[in-house]
């Protein structure tokens, strides 16, 4: 996807929003650990801010993200630093992993960039590369977000805008929809909390995100 390929060669770009782990995942680890989580899937991996932290505890860490300059700056950070991940160009609809693998899927600010059908088709295949019992843990934008900047709605509730001549979708979902699309899951959490990002003249935006962390029925 050269939209994410032209971020992820930009160093500005990644040290404005993309270096810090995200406050979720920090929480979560230990209590991931707690529940002798071993194999992680970062989804969408994007840069590797979770790549990275994830690697420095005991859980064995894949990646995975569409863009190939993404996967090459995981693979180059990954090597200075003398982590361990295993990182792969691969597309969400076709997780390259045997089914029941995981203990722990991650994907933050990716799979919503799509139409409402597939996000529920994609999140039941991530479930089948989850054992019964693992857990998914997964961001989505509310419909409180929409604005004019959102683009054209072509279905309720998703959004087509274009960025450098790319088209570029977002679904925004409601509290009921998250519990619909999570079929298959016990929700363990789901919050709406805000989230700070940086433009490139420092200006800070703080919007909202739904964070959601579901576990594997059997
Ligand atoms: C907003 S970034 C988030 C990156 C990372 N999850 C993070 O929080 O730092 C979105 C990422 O999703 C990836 N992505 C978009 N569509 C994808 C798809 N179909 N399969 C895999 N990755 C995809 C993009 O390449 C990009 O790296």
């Amino acid at each position: 996807m050269a939209r994410w390929d032209k971020y992820w060669d930009d160093d500005a770009y990644v040290a404005r929003n993309w270096t810090e782990p995200d406050p979720d995942i920090m929480r979560l680890t230990p209590v991931m650990q707690g529940h002798q989580v071993r194999r992680v899937l970062d989804l969408g991996c994007g840069a590797g801010r979770h790549l990275f932290y994830l690697s420095q505890h005991p859980f064995d860490v894949h990646g995975l993200d569409i863009s190939t300059a993404g996967v090459e700056r995981c693979r180059k950070a990954l090597e200075r630093s003398q982590r361990s991940a295993t990182v792969q160009v691969a597309d969400m609809h076709n997780i390259p992993y045997p089914e029941g693998y995981f203990d722990w899927v991650l994907s933050v600010q990716v799979i919503y960039h799509t139409t409402a059908a597939t996000l529920k088709q994609v999140i039941q295949h991530i479930r089948g590369k989850l054992r019964p019992g693992g857990f998914f843990y997964v961001t989505f934008p509310p419909v409180d977000n929409i604005g004019p900047e959102s683009g054209k709605e072509i279905e309720p509730r998703t959004y087509l805008t274009e960025e450098d001549g790319e088209p570029l979708l977002h679904h925004y979902v409601t509290a009921d929809e998250i519990d619909e699309l999570m079929g298959g899951f016990t929700l363990v959490e789901k919050r709406l909390d805000p989230r700070e990002t940086r433009d490139q003249a420092g200006n800070v935006t703080r919007r909202f995100r739904w964070n959601v962390l579901g576990q594997r029925l059997p």
